[in-house]
């Protein structure tokens, strides 16, 4: 028997789960106990019955496998019975959603801070997903918070660390760790969705992409999957090989920080399409020949065409999409006769739909999408949606956004985002904000009345649980809509999220310059929030 080894230990605080679990910096993960106070407050609070199978993977940036290692030990500790780890310690979010759901784990730990830089002096997260595959929702986040406050002691083992990089089993105390291939299994599953045979048709005949990976997890999945499976030209994949600190850069697929591929796209060089992934896998970009889809039009577009898919054939059930997200899906579920959800921004919100079947496809403007193949957003997903769709269609992304608008109309749409704000003026910003909803409805912006503005909150119609103070939405009698919301995936002060959208029907505008068409919702922005006077900047830093 291996001894279990009983540490005391101290509450830290502000270990609350955000948005997508616990995210500091890596030299805050690194204080003695930190993380292991977290793992086991995890383990103190999670359903799992004798026997449990526990998934750990995570993104390969800097301290991942430090962290894989100690939560092994633990796991062996608690009572798991065996753990399931990618090999390397790799396993992209949605792969490793996959690996819950296939295997019957009770959980998983997803080590990531998704699109955030890493590296020693970044940023390091642990989020645990639950038996669904998914994203722990409040009530369990919520518990483990608790936990956090009041933990005296974590459990361990001694042992040696676990090959990560030799495939196959070996024994930790009484547990089983399989360290495990973390493509195979998602690939497959890839496979099965798609039609595989009329993509690699049009790759034979010319069809032509570039996947950036960033130089995070996606790397690996897409040379399978692309290059080796679909036949795309060696190469295709740039930025392949994940690299603890991505090279550097923000692994996050927007236009900031996947410039280099949206100047091909925009370049007489470029290729049918360009997509991008981030740190962990589960955002896309996509952008065609000379057009960027915004991630809430690539919604709208998939949700339009995902019968196409041979795993997806007449069973569209539902679209859910979060609130800050355009509701460019809301007019194409309208238009299919199907519900349309709008919930809080984080992926966990989407979990409950999907599990009772009352949603297909779900979308953030946050470059997520995904479905219920899986409980998390997909990154590569996205993309193999798009391709089936332009290979069996033959159309070009540009053509297909110009049909879709004329059919729809549009939803012209940015998100102004203004990182690193001092605390204090975010929270004055907010304040003043939900202080003045009583009194807008009426009031006139340039051009427009705002007909409506509320604080947002969302009664989740599976279980009933409340989740309030999501965002403050003001909302137009024109159909465009201002969202404010602080950002709760940042790991320093806070960054505030502007939200402008406006909405062109078929017979208006439809292929306009977006920021110039945002100008009345830019100004009202600043108008009702006084984001120069709170914020003391005055312009965004980044547009997305
Ligand atoms: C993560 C979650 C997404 C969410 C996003 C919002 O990526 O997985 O579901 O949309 O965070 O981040 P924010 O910084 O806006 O809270
Ligand atoms: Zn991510």
């Amino acid at each position: 028997m291996t001894q279990i080894v009983t540490v005391p230990t101290q509450p830290f605080e502000g270990q609350a789960p955000g948005t997508s679990g616990l995210r500091k910096k890596v030299k805050v993960f690194q204080q003695p106990g930190y993380a292991e106070n977290f793992i086991q407050s995890v383990f103190d609070v999670v359903e799992r019955g004798a026997g449990a199978v526990l998934v750990i993977g995570g993104d390969g940036r800097f301290h991942n496998r430090t962290v894989i290692q100690q939560a092994i030990r633990m796991a062996a500790a608690n009572g798991y019975a065996r753990v399931l780890v990618g090999q390397g310690g790799i396993l992209s979010t949605p792969a490793a959603s996959h690996v819950i759901r296939k295997y019957g784990a009770s959980g998983g730990l997803v080590l990531s801070a998704s699109h955030n830089p890493g590296g020693p002096d970044e940023d390091f997260g642990i989020k645990y997903n639950i038996s669904n595959g998914g994203p722990a929702p409040e009530g369990v986040t919520g518990a483990i918070l608790e936990r956090t406050k009041v933990i005296d002691r974590w459990l361990t083992v001694e042992a040696d660390d676990v090959d990560l990089d030799a495939l196959g089993e070996v024994q930790v105390g009484a547990m089983t760790v399989q360290v495990l291939d973390p493509v195979a299994d998602y690939a497959d599953l890839m496979e099965e969705l798609f039609d595989f045979d009329a993509i690699r048709k049009a790759v034979a005949s010319g069809f032509t992409m570039r996947m950036d990976s960033m130089s995070a997890v996606t790397g690996p999945y897409a040379v399978e999957i692309l290059e080796r499976r679909l036949g795309f030209a060696p190469g295709t994949v740039v930025n392949a090989v994940p690299l603890e600190d991505f090279g550097g850069h923000h692994p996050d697929p927007n236009l900031i920080h996947a410039r280099e591929l949206y100047d091909l796209m925009m370049s007489d060089e470029a290729p049918d399409i360009g997509a991008a992934s981030d740190g962990d896998g589960d955002r896309n970009l996509i952008i065609g020949r000379g057009r960027f889809i915004t991630p809430s039009d690539s919604l709208a577009m998939l949700a339009a065409n995902i019968e196409i898919a041979p795993a997806y054939r007449g069973r569209l059930a539902g679209i859910a999409r979060s609130m800050p997200t355009s509701a460019a899906a809301d007019r194409v579920a309208e238009a299919l006769g199907i519900p349309c959800f709008e919930t809080p921004t984080g992926w966990k919100f989407f979990g409950n739909l999907l599990d009772a079947g009352k949603v297909t496809i779900c979308g953030e403007e946050s470059a997520g999408a995904g479905s219920d193949h899986v409980r998390e957003k997909d990154g590569l997903w996205a993309v193999l949606l798009w391709l089936n769709i332009l290979a069996v269609r033959g159309i070009s992304v540009d053509a297909l956004a110009k049909e879709h608008w004329a059919r729809h109309g549009r939803n012209y749409y940015a998100r102004h985002d203004y990182e690193g704000i001092e605390t204090a003026g975010a929270s004055a910003l907010m304040d003043g904000l939900k202080a003045q909803l009583a009194g807008l409805p009426g009031r006139s912006f340039g051009p427009q009345v705002v007909s409506h503005a509320d604080s947002f909150s969302y009664t989740d119609p599976v279980d009933g649980s409340v989740s309030a103070n999501q965002g403050v939405r003001v909302l137009f009698e024109d159909g465009s809509r201002i969202v404010f919301r602080l950002s709760g995936t940042g790991t320093q002060g806070a960054t505030l999220r502007v939200y402008l959208e406006r909405y062109e029907p078929r017979s208006g505008n439809l292929d306009a310059e977006t920021g110039a068409m945002l100008e009345p919702q830019i100004a009202a922005a600043e108008a009702i929030a006084e984001i120069v006077r709170h914020t003391g900047r005055t312009a965004p830093d980044v547009i997305t």
